[in-house]
């Protein structure tokens, strides 16, 4: 697998159609082409009256099509080229008039011809006036496409070109991107998994104002959960980070390791793969004052008094030694000595099936930054280095190993 992200190397047909949402195609192709993505645009004629082909050439670095009869720089009819090479069909925006064609089989233009001929999944974004939107003859329409499997995401509400409030805004781009995404993880190795990722490090309240916790930001958890979402798993974050929600996902926010004990335990019934990169307190305040703690005199310490908190791996393995719980089980070592032992004596312990051994004295990787750079240990001896690569190339890597027991088992 591609460690670009989900984009990567993907043949996307963007199909632009005449309105004046057309505008904002140019940000979505921008989009699609800055996350790694091939994208051939396809204009209609009455999208050449709203936006140059110039825009979306100096976007694209490609050639633009916009006629069935005219090939540019090629011997092969490029409806044909271009159904057949693409990973997606996206049309956005997408006219009343274009999705009569496709609806009704029609091809007498470039665009409608490649939505007739393409195997690859479709993806339309509506954008008109709110009577078109809403006129029987497009409500028929929009029902056949979803009928067919295309997906339709939109219109929105807001206000027209002409004025006018009402439905039929073409959505914004960063939904038309993040929709193009979650199609093309379907055709992900992880697709039809269910995968359940902890992240950030636990809060242990010491009173309602304070607690004990430590370093970890999150970014690694998240980036493991991105990844899995990536490559078409059904993702479940128990995060105590404070990192915004990434879409896509169901997000559970908890605090302490309890609250991140349970939420793992009921999310892990019928996973496919638990991956525990959260920094879960070991310890926590024997008791939770109910007020806030105040200073007595200006020289009287305090004692906190600090109990064992339940080890949540070692919980799922003794159900999983039942019968419930997640098929593969990823732990995170973070030492600071001894790495390679510490972490192969956790491996062990905690039962799992690969830990990812993580030297958080280095400053480069571990707690908060960007990069991070880990050893693998599976239960089959195996021990695999990586080089210092981003928190994303290190998710991906995890789960290039997950996707292997999956096909071994
Ligand atoms: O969040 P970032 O800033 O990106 O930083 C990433 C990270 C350094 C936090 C991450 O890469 C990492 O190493 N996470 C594991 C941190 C940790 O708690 O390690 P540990 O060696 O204490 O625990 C071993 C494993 O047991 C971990 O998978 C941990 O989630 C789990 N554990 C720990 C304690 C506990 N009570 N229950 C557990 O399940």
């Amino acid at each position: 697998m591609s460690h670009q992200g989900i984009f990567g190397g993907k043949r996307i047909v963007l199909g632009v159609t005449g309105g004046i949402a057309a505008y904002k195609a140019a940000t979505v192709c921008s989009r699609l082409v800055q996350a790694g993505a091939l994208v051939d645009v396809v204009m209609t004629e009455a999208a050449q009256k709203f936006i140059s082909q110039l825009t979306f050439q100096a976007l694209t670095h490609r050639p633009i099509y916009t006629d069935m009869f005219h090939i540019p720089g090629g011997e092969n009819i490029p409806h044909i080229v271009l159904a057949d090479s693409a990973d997606l069909l996206l049309i956005a925006p997408a006219t009343a008039n274009t999705i009569g064609k496709v609806a009704n089989g029609l091809a007498d233009n470039l665009l409608s011809a490649i939505a007739l001929a393409t195997p690859a999944p479709k993806l339309m974004a509506p954008a008109m006036e709110t009577d078109m939107w809403r006129h029987p003859a497009t409500q028929r329409n929009v029902a056949t496409l979803k009928g067919w499997g295309i997906e339709v995401i939109g219109p929105a509400a807001g206000r027209l070109a002409s004025g006018a409030m009402g439905e039929g805004r073409l959505v914004e781009p960063d939904e038309i991107v993040a929709a193009a995404q979650i199609i093309l993880a379907r055709q992900g190795d992880l697709a039809g998994r269910t995968v359940v990722v902890t992240a950030g490090g636990t809060r242990e309240a010491i009173d309602p104002v304070r607690f004990v916790s430590n370093h970890s930001s999150g970014k690694m958890g998240y980036a493991v959960a991105e990844a899995a979402r990536d490559r078409g798993a059904q993702v479940t974050l128990i995060t105590s980070a404070n990192l915004p929600a990434p879409f896509g996902m169901a997000v559970v926010r908890v605090d302490s390791a309890q609250e991140m004990l349970d939420a793992v335990l009921t999310a892990t019934d019928q996973a496919t793969a638990l991956i525990m990169a959260a920094a879960v307190a070991d310890f926590r305040p024997l008791t939770v004052a109910e007020q806030k703690i105040k200073k007595r005199g200006d020289t009287e310490g305090l004692v906190l008094e600090l109990v064992r908190n339940p080890d949540i791996l070692a919980e799922v393995a003794a159900r999983k030694a039942t019968g419930t719980g997640p098929d593969i089980t990823v732990g995170f070592a973070a030492e600071t000595h001894d790495l390679l032992a510490n972490a192969h004596e956790k491996l062990k312990r905690k039962r799992l099936d690969l830990i990812v051994a993580n030297d958080v004295t280095a400053t480069d990787a571990g707690f908060a930054v960007d990069t991070n750079r880990v050893t693998l240990l599976g239960t089959d001896g195996s021990i695999e280095e990586t080089p210092l690569m981003t928190k994303r190339e290190v998710a991906e890597t995890i789960l290039d190993r997950v996707a292997r027991f999956l096909t071994d088992s």
